[in-house]
C-alpha cells in the first residue's frame, strides 16, 4: 500500500502529523471470516518457506529485480506459465497462469516492492513449534505485501491441485512493481491486452474484505523569499516564515468527510528550507499528502488553495495526482468488512472488472520497524483467497 507518491529527495526531513490517526471503520456485525478457526493445512511449511524467501530478498521500489527473478523461477518450478512484462530497466511485472491461456476470468494481484529501509527476516516463536499461535514472521514486506503474494500463490496452487479451477482460463496471477511509489507497475499492466470479470487485490486488510479505501491528493507548498543577513531582517523576506503561515492555515482547513470513508486527513511529510542560522532563508518547501474520504480531489484542491493563499499570497502550490474515494466489491458472504485509509493499485488498473481487496496482516504495522504477522494470518488468507476466487468463478 502506498504511503505517498512524492519522492523523498531532500536531505532535511521532518514529519508533522496535523491530524491524529483515525480509528478504522469496522463492521462488527459480520459472521466470522473464512478460515478464522485455525485451518488444518498441508501447505503451511511451503507457504512459510515461500514467504521467507520473498522477504529475505530486498525489493525496495526501484530495485525489485532479484525478488522478481526468484518468484519467476519459483512459479515456473510449480508448473505456471510465466510472462515477464518490462516496466523499466531491471524492473518487470510477472503474469503467471496455467497452460497457454493468458486470458482468464479472474486475476489475483499484489506487489513485490516494499518501502525502505530493508529489515531482515526473523521468525519469532514463543513456543518451540509455534503451536500457541505466537509464531510470528517479522521483517520488511512480511505484511506489505509479501504476505499477500505468498498467500495468493498458495491459494491458486491449492485450487489447481484440488481441481477447483480449470486447467486454463480461470485464474491468473499478476505480481507487479512500483506500487509504493506512484504505481508504474500497475499502469504498465494496462498494456497487457487483457480484461477480467474480477480482480482480487492482495494488500493487508487483517483478512477482512474491504468495502473501499480513501483516495489521495499530493501537493508541494513552496515559499520564496529574499536572502540577506539575519541581523537586518527588514532587508530580506523570510521564506520559512511564509511557509509556516501557509501551513498554519492548512491545518485549519475544514476537510470533507463521509459516513462511508470517514475523515479526509492530511500529512505534512517533508519540510525543507534555509541554508544557515544567520541567513534569511530564500526558499522553503513542504510536501503534503491528503487522504480523500469525501467530495472530489478537485474540490479539496480548491479549498486548500483558497485558505492557504488567503493566509500567505506569495506561496506557490503544485498539485500532483488526485484520486477520489475508491469503492470495492464485498458481495461475498462470510467475511467481516472494513474501509481502509491507505491507497492501492486498484484505481491504476483500467477496466470494468469487479474489484476485491483482501489480505493478511495488520495495516497498522506496515511501513514500520515492527512490521510482522503470524503464520495463522497467512494460512487464513490462503483460505480466504480460495473462497473469493471460487465464489467469483461460480457466477
Ligand atoms: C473524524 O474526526 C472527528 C473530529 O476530529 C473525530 O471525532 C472522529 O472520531 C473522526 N472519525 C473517524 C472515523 O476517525
Ligand atoms: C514535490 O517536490 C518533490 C521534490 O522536489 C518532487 O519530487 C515532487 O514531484 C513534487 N510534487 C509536486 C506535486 O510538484
Amino acid at each position: 500500500m502506498k504511503s505517498t507518491a512524492l519522492l523523498q529527495l531532500w536531505g532535511a526531513t521532518a514529519a508533522l502529523a496535523l491530524q491524529n490517526a483515525q480509528v478504522p471503520l469496522q463492521d462488527s456485525n459480520a459472521a466470522s471470516a473464512p478460515g478464522s478457526a485455525a485451518p488444518s493445512t498441508g501447505y503451511t511449511a511451503d507457504l512459510v518457506a515461500l514467504h521467507k524467501s520473498l522477504v529475505e530478498i530486498p525489493s525496495i521500489t526501484g530495485a525489485e529485480g532479484h525478488a522478481t527473478a526468484f518468484l519467476r523461477s519459483y512459479l515456473q518450478g510449480r508448473g505456471f506459465t510465466v510472462e515477464t512484462q518490462p516496466v523499466a530497466p531491471g524492473r518487470d511485472n510477472l503474469l503467471a497462469y496455467y497452460g497457454a491461456s493468458r486470458q482468464t476470468r479472474v486475476l489475483v494481484t499484489s506487489h513485490i516492492d516494499t518501502v525502505p529501509p530493508f529489515w531482515p527476516y526473523e521468525r519469532r516463536s514463543l513456543s518451540s513449534d509455534g503451536s500457541d499461535g505466537s509464531d510470528e514472521l517479522w521483517g520488511r514486506g512480511t505484511v506489505d505485501a509479501k504476505g499477500s503474494v505468498a498467500s495468493l500463490v498458495m491459494a491458486v496452487e491449492q485450487l489447481h491441485l484440488a481441481g477447483s479451477v480449470r486447467e486454463a482460463g480461470d485464474v491468473a496471477l499478476l505480481v507487479d512493481v512500483g506500487e509504493e511509489r506512484g504505481g508504474d507497475g500497475i499502469r504498465a499492466a494496462n498494456d497487457l491486452g487483457l480484461a477480467w470479470e474480477a480482480v482480487i487485490f492482495g494488500e493487508p486488510t487483517r483478512n477482512q474484505l474491504a468495502r473501499g479505501h480513501k483516495g489521495g491528493l499530493a501537493f508541494n507548498l513552496t515559499a520564496h523569499g529574499v536572502a540577506g543577513h539575519s541581523s537586518y531582517p527588514e532587508l530580506g523576506a523570510n521564506a520559512i516564515d511564509r511557509l509556516v503561515r501557509g501551513l498554519g492555515a492548512l491545518a485549519r482547513v475544514p476537510l470533507p468527510w463521509s459516513n462511508a470513508f470517514g475523515n479526509t486527513t492530511l500529512n505534512v511529510g517533508l519540510i525543507h528550507g534555509g541554508v544557515a542560522i544567520n541567513v534569511i532563508p530564500e526558499l522553503a518547501v513542504a510536501s503534503v499528502h491528503v487522504r480523500v474520504a469525501a467530495s472530489t480531489p478537485e474540490a479539496i484542491q480548491a479549498l486548500i488553495e483558497e485558505a492557504v493563499l488567503a493566509a500567505e499570497p506569495t506561496l506557490r502550490l503544485d498539485f500532483s495526482f488526485g484520486i477520489g474515494p475508491v469503492s470495492t466489491d464485498y458481495d461475498v458472504d462470510g467475511f467481516e468488512t472494513i474501509v481502509l485509509n491507505y491507497g492501492t493499485d486498484i484505481p491504476g488498473l483500467a477496466g470494468s472488472h469487479k474489484r476485491y481487496l483482501y489480505g493478511p496482516g495488520d495495516y497498522l504495522v506496515t511501513h514500520s520497524d515492527h512490521e510482522h504477522l503470524s503464520v495463522s494470518d497467512l494460512e487464513q488468507a490462503v483460505e480466504g483467497y480460495k473462497v473469493l476466487i471460487t465464489e467469483v468463478l461460480k457466477r
